[in-house]
């Protein structure tokens, strides 16, 4: 079955970017030259994808009507989360229009760079199991706490069968240091888990536990991705961003003087 559509969620506050994102969409800071979503459209457009289905806040809506004249390949759709419920309802809200097949979730925030795109290599891991399979590496221990954190039941090479996913536990009570990194293919009864799924940490309804309600009844798994991860919504991970393509595109003279 080809996969067609992706969810891109996009109607956080950005609040770790402040004061920027007060003004700005953390989507469109720059990398470089380019707004960061466009690096995440360029990988969705290279794995084959055709249909986008953002989902915004009412007040982000209109930055983001200029992507259909930019990816005219793309076929846009804005679906809105009224309220900042959490990455979950973000999603649930996407429902409808992503109708009864298998679907991709980009988040915008995580840049992948690898000559063959995550999602593609997601995409090809489906077409062999026929289930959902998100992406997934090993982190440090002492930065597990940041992400969603994975039990695995088993493995074969860089396939995994989950068996439990947590959202941001404190490093002593992580089962494992495989997290959950911003690319998703799910199969559509996610969206039956969502709505079942009540509100976990700070509140908000979250993606981690829907997954974690999968993992429960084996029918998800995580495939070790090929390339390297970027973070743009934190401070730290926005610079990283831009020295990692500032030096692709410019080379060494990027450090003159810096170090
Ligand atoms: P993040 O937590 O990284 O983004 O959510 P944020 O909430 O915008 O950032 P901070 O924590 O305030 O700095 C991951 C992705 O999910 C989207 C965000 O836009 C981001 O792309 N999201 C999150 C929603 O669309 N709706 C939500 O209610 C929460």
């Amino acid at each position: 079955m080809q996969i067609t559509k992706a969810v891109i969620p996009a109607a956080g506050l950005g609040t770790r970017l402040r004061p920027v994102t007060d003004v700005l969409p953390k989507e469109l800071l720059p990398v470089v030259t380019k707004p960061s979503l466009y690096l995440v459209l360029e990988e969705a457009l290279k794995s084959g994808l055709k249909e986008i289905i953002l989902v915004v806040s009412p007040a982000k809506k209109s930055f983001f009507e200029h992507l259909k004249e930019v990816f005219p390949k793309l076929a846009f759709q804005f679906v809105i989360q009224k309220e900042p419920k959490g990455l979950g309802h973000a999603v649930l809200m996407a429902d409808q229009a992503v109708g009864p097949n298998p679907f991709m979730i980009l988040l915008p925030d995580i840049i992948i760079d690898h000559p063959k795109p995550v999602c593609l290599q997601l995409i090809k891991v489906f077409q062999k199991i026929n289930r959902s399979v998100n992406a997934t590496e090993r982190v440090p221990r002492d930065q597990v706490s940041l992400y969603g954190v994975y039990e695995m039941a088993s493995r074969e090479g860089r396939l995994h069968k989950a068996k439990r996913v947590v959202e941001k536990p404190p490093p002593e009570k992580a089962l494992s240091d495989f997290v959950v990194t911003g690319r998703y293919l799910f199969t559509p009864d996610i969206f039956e888990v969502l709505k079942k799924t009540p509100p976990g940490r700070n509140g908000e309804i979250q993606l981690a536990d829907a997954m974690n309600t999968l993992a429960g009844r084996g029918e998800l798994y995580a495939y070790e991705f090929e390339g390297l991860h970027m973070d743009i919504g934190n401070p730290v991970g926005l610079i990283r961003a831009n020295i990692y393509f500032g030096k692709k595109e410019y080379g060494k003279s990027i450090y003159q003087g810096l170090v």
